[in-house]
């Protein structure tokens, strides 16, 4: 069992980058799955332009990014979103990634890692309708993080409960990713 951690922001100092790095850790510590990043940032997928709808597209893309992406996604079962909240709802950049494909994504557990002023809540209802439409299925605990509790003088620093709160999401989503390999 492979699971991508997508890591949703790619601006320039990002405090998705140090989530990210905490996510990383505590999911490569796990057994049941083996965790790889898929760093949006590196990707760097194109403003989606093509005549041809990514969902109709057969994985075929004319782009060399966008292949990468396809390819990444693709090679896996299941995802961890991390997802920043801008202006109440999913991240652009990210969104973009997420329509750039089609059946890449059909009927792969995903769950959510999400961090904002007010924790990143209204972009994980906002994502939780978007990947139905690919019959994603959403694993109901999430991870939510403050941008102003979960901080120190260095940055990111998460409050002692949530490394608990992440082990159990990961737990929910890897039983799910199993059941639906059967
Ligand atoms: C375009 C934009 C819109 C934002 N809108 C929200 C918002 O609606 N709710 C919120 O809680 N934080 C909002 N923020 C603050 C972000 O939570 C904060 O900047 C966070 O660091 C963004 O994640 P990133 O640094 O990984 O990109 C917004 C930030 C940006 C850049």
């Amino acid at each position: 069992m492979k699971i991508g951690i997508v890591i949703g922001s790619v601006r320039d100092g990002r405090f998705g980058e140090g989530v990210g790095q905490w996510v990383t850790e505590a999911a490569q510590k796990r057994e049941a799955a083996t965790y790889e990043v898929l760093d949006l940032k590196e990707f760097n997928v194109p403003l989606l332009t093509s005549a041809t709808v990514p969902g109709a597209a057969n994985k075929q893309y004319d782009d060399e990014n966008v292949t990468a992406w396809s390819q990444a996604v693709d090679s896996c079962d299941g995802f961890v979103f991390i997802t920043p909240e801008y202006n109440h709802g999913v991240p652009g950049a990210m969104k973009n990634a997420y329509d750039s494909l089609g059946m890449e994504w059909w009927g792969k557990p995903v769950a959510f890692v999400s961090y904002g002023a007010a924790e990143g809540v209204r972009a994980v209802e906002s994502w939780r309708q978007i990947v139905g439409n690919f019959q994603q299925y959403d694993v109901r605990n999430q991870v939510t993080l403050s941008i102003f509790n979960d901080v120190d003088d260095n940055g990111f620093a998460p409050q002692e409960r949530r490394a608990g709160e992440l082990d159990t999401m990961l737990g929910d989503l890897e039983k799910l990713v199993a059941q639906l390999a059967k």
